[in-house]
């Protein structure tokens, strides 16, 4: 891995819609558990549905593992039925806010602007922003991915100032969820370093998703100018989540 000594490997999760209270709280006693002490250079964490995020947060208190929420509102409070927003989802232990997944974009009508007021508005409360981009097959197959990943981030990122507290996960649409086909190295490599030229000057850290598991962990990570990975199903058992860091932890030289 091309990252300098001491620079964290971020690993994070995403439950997606899934896991019952109880489910949710057993995940976090057992990753609480585990030996983190000896994976000083991975920052985990974990974004739990909303209903668990307080639950989450109590359980791996005194862990390294933040936790974070899949998505809030752009706005502080107000009649927006349905919604969340930063405030409420830092009150309810929250450290990090995910913006934009591409399912997100496709089924709740989530756009650039949208992830603009959320990345803002995450930043204006003191939490950290994850920022999800990606391109649809298509573009991938015409070979347009810099360009809409460049597209995207430049939308997502426009007026923040305070970069040293974006993370970027690039998430090739193709790649993600069961349909998703696991993206190889050399696929990703280009835009990982188009975002890294863009934006990594600034301060923003990279991550990469879509199917990654203990397969192909340790490739991607080699990708240069990744500081880490955002993984979804195969992070949901615990056991998943702790191989996962493990590999994550020997990333580092
Ligand atoms: P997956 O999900 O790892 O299950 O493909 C990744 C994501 O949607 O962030």
């Amino acid at each position: 891995m091309t990252l300098p000594p001491g620079r964290p490997v971020w690993l994070g999760t995403s439950w997606k819609m899934t896991k019952t209270l109880a489910d949710a709280t057993a995940w976090a006693r057992a990753v609480a558990a585990a030996h983190w002490a000896g994976l000083p250079t991975v920052r985990p964490f974990v974004l739990p549905p909303a209903t668990a995020l307080t639950a989450v947060r109590d359980v791996l208190v005194g862990s390294p593992v933040e936790v974070g929420a899949q998505n809030a509102h752009w706005a502080d409070a107000g009649a927006w039925t349905g919604e969340v927003s930063v405030p409420q989802v830092r009150d309810a232990g929250a450290v990090l806010v995910e913006i934009g997944h591409s399912e997100r974009r496709a089924w709740f009508g989530e756009t650039d602007r949208t992830v603009n007021l959320k990345v803002h508005a995450t930043l204006r409360h003191g939490l950290t922003a994850l920022v999800c981009v990606g391109e649809p097959e298509a573009a991938f197959r015409a070979g347009r991915s810099v360009e809409h990943v460049l597209a995207q981030t430049r939308a997502a990122l426009a007026d923040v100032t305070d970069l040293g507290r974006v993370l970027v996960a690039y998430e090739p649409v193709w790649a993600i969820g069961e349909q998703g086909r696991p993206a190889r190295p050399d696929e990703v490599a280009g835009v990982v370093a188009a975002l890294a030229a863009e934006v990594g000057p600034a301060g923003v850290r990279l991550l990469y998703g879509g199917s990654v598991d203990t397969s192909n962990a340790a490739d991607l990570l080699a990708v240069p100018g990744l500081d880490g990975l955002f993984v979804g199903r195969a992070a949901w058992a615990a056991e998943g989540f702790l191989a996962l860091a493990a590999l994550a932890a020997t990333a580092v030289r």
